[in-house]
């Protein structure tokens, strides 16, 4: 995972607590690096997880709320300080189209080593349509908290059907999303 996402996580424990809790977080982590990182750097998956585990702990929060919540600021930071312009897009349905082909596909090409997770979203309408996602990290808490930071972006509410998910046994997790 991308050193961003990391950063992003330590933002967020800012924001809503201190340094002295990101420290403790760091400490209680058993993790292979020593807890510093470099946005363009990546780092082993099991980091992000064991790190929003530890967090979730203090917070006595479901791993899957927290993961969402903590997905739905991550939006904003990606947005804020992401390495891809995207405040062209006039609408969330259309920044969802460009997800898989223009912007984690410019995050690839930035970062050649980064494994980013295949999107594919089907417009039903003007304001609803369908999602699906597949990647070996299976996290589609951190996805749909994503989807909450990009309709609170554009202003919007929505709704989110998760259809199937990868953790019952699917292929790829599918959600249909109407925004209001
Ligand atoms: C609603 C919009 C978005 C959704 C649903 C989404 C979804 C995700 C998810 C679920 C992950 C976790 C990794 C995985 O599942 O394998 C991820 C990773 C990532 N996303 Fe997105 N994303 C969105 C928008 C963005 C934006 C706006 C950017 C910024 C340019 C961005 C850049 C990244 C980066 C840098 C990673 C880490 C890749 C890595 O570690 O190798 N994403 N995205």
């Amino acid at each position: 995972m991308q050193g961003i996402i990391f950063n992003a996580l330590e933002e967020f424990v800012l924001d809503n607590a201190d340094m002295e809790t990101w420290n403790c977080i760091i400490e209680e982590t058993d993790l292979s690096s020593n807890g510093a990182y470099t946005s363009g750097v990546t780092y082993d998956d099991e980091e992000i997880v064991a790190l929003a585990t530890t967090l979730c702990e203090k917070l006595n929060l479901p791993l899957s709320d927290g993961l969402k919540v903590f997905g739905e600021f991550l939006f904003g930071f990606l947005i804020n300080r992401g390495p891809i312009e995207l405040k062209t897009y006039k609408t969330p349905q259309l920044l969802l189209q460009d997800l898989e082909g223009v912007i984690h596909k410019d995050v690839r090409r930035i970062h050649p080593d980064a494994y980013t997770p295949f999107f594919e979203y089907s417009v039903i309408n003007d304001c609803e349509g369908e999602l699906v996602y597949r990647s070996k990290r299976k996290l589609c808490s951190v996805a749909e908290g994503l989807i909450h930071g990009l309709a609170k972006h554009f202003s919007k509410e929505v709704k989110l059907n998760h259809i199937q998910c990868m953790h019952n046994d699917y292929d790829e997790c599918k959600w249909n999303i109407k925004f209001s």
